[in-house]
């Protein structure tokens, strides 16, 4: 971009604009938008970036990428965007991403608000809208836009040039999630002027709470490991190749890109009281308990409370605690209203925790990491921190990702204190003890050191990476995990025998699906007769939390059977999904009474059909079934249990994508991996919990005090000679 001295400051931030708006609208002046903006403008000038904002566009105009730090709470992700809008550069729009769709969503809501515009698709005239996987809300006048990791992915499978953005913010990154490791070097890629065809270089704006910002700014500045690293496009890849074969030097855009900026904000962080265990707790839900509780009759001192905890499970057990104990409470105290928040989470019930409690009432949220740095939750005062996340981690013996609750790194654990202290000086209860802080690692290991990379290896196969060995990593991962990937991605038939992506790990890379769910959408529409509608509606109960509403106890089991009975399939847990997601869809009355009824979660099953719509569009977009042929109303007739050929033809498609994920039984009455060779059990959850079949292929492989499969169906094994020889 040609050097422009910056223009003689634009306008202020919002404000004159506004007023400039104002006289202009003359009777709009009672816009309920409008007001709500000029309210907020107030608050917006006491964020700390407010004063930062003329280095941070300055920073801009000189140099194509900016890394900027600053606290969790100082403004970075609602206000830059905008301070960008003002920058002479951005004609186009600005693309944020978040690792968490729940983050934004909330954050476009909020920005939305800011600049006095509706969200999303509610107007043409939107200029804020966000994007995460299933709900695209967004219109052509879009100028912000905030979304997932993962759906910025999926936008430069499409356009590798990502002409429709004039900078891509990339927020969050210390949480170093393999998209955002993806998604940084094929940033580089572009900044380094690899795709030609854009005419105006990308701004990038990388944004984190503690990151390593001197490391980031180096990976930028460095030289592109490969010329054909970073991924290009079949064009630009030809042109290199005939560069080659000619023996040219291949042409390069004559602009050399421009060095990085860094910037740092300092944050606004009231003190916060610690206190520790003396002894390290057995029962760490239950001392949270008593925890919260004291807080709540003890302490003077008013404000919400924030009790971060491993995950659903969880937090669901906690919640049920304190909602029958606080029944119990006297009028002498204030209510208490207790709000889960975990990803899986449906939207509407998220939002709930940026709502301000009822008079005379205290907040109590359940959250996993989400509300470490993602999401700011207003009115908290008091964090009690369990100390443990569950995280993701590849196990080499089972060759497969499982979620393993592990504690949480010093500098989590410092994050989540601070949120006690954003609006006032807070208080943070930390149940483990000093020796236990001290002997946590600095910093949590970046997901691609530890993860399954096949998702990330088909991404940069399809965005035409030739190999991804040597693509621009901020961390290289282990080359024995990328070359697992690899196979992995050949036996899905992903990758044709030459490593080349196969037409059908194309079609599965633009699923928003794992590989693994991908390649059993697609076998199960290339199965004679498809059972492709069946096998999304399992697919899309995949796809959110469970449904079922959790059964702990010997007793409520046997309720939950009695009451689901009919739902349940001989043959396992896919089939019993699917029965359950086609009588709710079958139900015309009052769905809602159906699912408590059949202590099904309705709110779960909302999402269900939500994402199946999507899935359905998607896969007729793909053209995955034959032509002519659509999803029609009469789908949700109901499968009889007795459709053995149906159950076959579905089992035989979900083993085409986990072939990894099957155990056989042993004479000895135990379930073996055939990958591995590992005991497990069938979890107590899945309607085969207790019996004895031949073989069984399973979702997921939990490990809690041993080792368990979850989701779970009978298979034969002559199947797998059908499927594998
Ligand atoms: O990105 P960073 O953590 O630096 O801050 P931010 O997300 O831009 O939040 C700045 C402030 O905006 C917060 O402290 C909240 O007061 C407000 N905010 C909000 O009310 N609702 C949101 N969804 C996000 C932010």
């Amino acid at each position: 971009m040609a050097a422009q001295k910056s223009a003689p400051a634009r306008v202020s931030n919002g404000q004159t604009n506004g007023m400039k708006r104002k006289r202009q609208d003359g009777p709009k002046q009672n816009n309920p938008l409008q007001n709500k903006k000029i309210k907020l403008l107030e608050s917006r000038k006491k964020l700390p970036i407010w004063s930062r904002q003329q280095d941070i566009k300055a920073a801009l105009e000189k140099n194509d990428v900016l890394v900027l730090s600053g606290e969790t709470g100082s403004g970075k992700s609602t206000q830059l965007p905008q301070f960008l809008l003002e920058s002479k550069w951005c004609s186009k729009c600005v693309a944020v991403t978040q690792p968490r769709r729940v983050a934004a969503i909330s954050l476009a809501r909020r920005v939305a608000e800011e600049m006095g515009t509706p969200l999303g698709k509610s107007s043409p005239a939107s200029k804020v809208g966000y994007s995460v996987r299933f709900d695209d809300s967004t219109s052509p006048s879009t100028r912000i836009k905030y979304l997932t990791e993962g759906m910025l992915l999926q936008e430069m499978l499409r356009d590798s040039a990502m002409s429709q953005y004039s900078c891509v913010v990339v927020d969050e990154v210390h949480e170093r999630s393999v998209n955002v490791d993806l998604i940084l070097g094929f940033l580089k890629g572009l900044v380094k002027g690899i795709n030609k065809k854009r005419k105006t270089p990308l701004k990038v704006v990388v944004m984190s709470a503690t990151a390593d910002v001197a490391g980031i700014a180096r990976f930028f500045d460095e030289p592109m490991p490969s010329d054909k690293a970073s991924g290009t496009d079949g064009d630009e890849e030809d042109d290199l190749n005939e560069a080659k074969i000619n023996g040219d030097a291949p042409k390069r855009p004559v602009a050399s890109p421009k060095p990085v900026s860094t910037c740092h904000v300092e944050g606004r962080q009231y003190p916060v009281k610690l206190s520790y265990l003396d002894r390290p707790t057995d029962d760490v839900l239950q001392t949270a308990f008593e925890r919260i509780f004291k807080i709540h009759c003890k302490e003077p001192m008013p404000g919400d409370i924030l009790v971060f905890l491993t995950g659903q499970e969880t937090i669901q057990s906690l919640q049920k605690l304190i909602e029958e104990y606080a029944v119990n409470l006297t009028a002498d105290y204030p209510k208490l209203l207790v709000l889960p928040l975990f990803a899986a989470l449906p939207q509407h019930a998220q939002q709930r925790i940026f709502q301000s409690a009822p008079p005379n009432t205290r907040k109590v949220i359940l959250s996993t990491n989400i509300a470490e740095t993602s999401v700011t939750v207003p009115g908290v005062r008091f964090v009690v921190d369990t100390g443990k996340a569950k995280i993701k981690q590849f196990r080499n013996r089972l060759a497969l990702d499982s979620l393993l609750i592990k504690p949480i790194s010093r500098s989590s654990a410092d994050q989540r204190k601070g949120r006690a202290g954003r609006e006032a000086p807070g208080q943070c209860y930390r149940l483990y003890t000093q020796e236990g802080y001290n002997s946590l690692e600095k910093n949590a290991t970046p997901e691609i050191l530890r993860c399954d990379l096949s998702a990330a290896v088909l991404t940069m196969k399809a965005r035409g990476v030739p190999d991804p060995l040597s693509f621009p990593f901020l961390t290289p991962p282990p080359r024995d995990a990328m070359e697992k990937a690899l196979l992995q991605l050949l036996q899905l038939s992903a990758l044709a025998e030459d490593g080349s992506i196969s037409v059908t790990g194309k079609a599965i890379a633009r699923l928003p699906l794992t590989p693994t769910l991908g390649r059993v959408i697609l076998s199960s529409a290339r199965s004679d007769p498809p059972c492709l509608r069946e096998t999304i509606d399992i697919v899309a109960c995949l796809s959110v939390e469970n449904i079922f509403v959790n059964v702990e106890t010997e007793e409520t089991r046997e309720q939950a059977a009695d009451a689901r009975g009919q739902l349940y399939r001989r043959s396992g847990d896919h089939m019993t999904l699917l029965a359950a997601v086609q009588a709710y869809a079958a139900e015309n009355s009052d769905r809602k009474a159906w699912a408590e009824r059949h202590l099904i979660s309705h709110r779960a099953m909302q999402s269900v059909m939500d994402v199946r719509k999507q899935l359905r569009a998607q896969c007729l977009q793909a053209k995955l079934l034959p032509s002519g042929s659509s999803f029609s109303d009469g789908d949700d007739e109901g499968v009889s249990s007795a459709d053995e050929e149906l159950t076959e033809r579905i089992l035989k498609a979900f083993l085409s994508g986990f072939a990894n994920n099957i155990a056989r039984l042993c004479p000895d009455g135990s379930y073996k991996t055939f990958v591995g060779n590992q005991t497990v059990s069938i979890h107590p959850s899945s309607v085969l919990f207790g019996r004895k079949v031949e073989a069984l292929v399973y979702n997921e492989f939990v490990y809690t005090n041993k080792a368990y499969a979850r989701g779970v169906s009978a298979i034969q094994l002559k199947w797998l000679e059908d499927l594998f020889t």
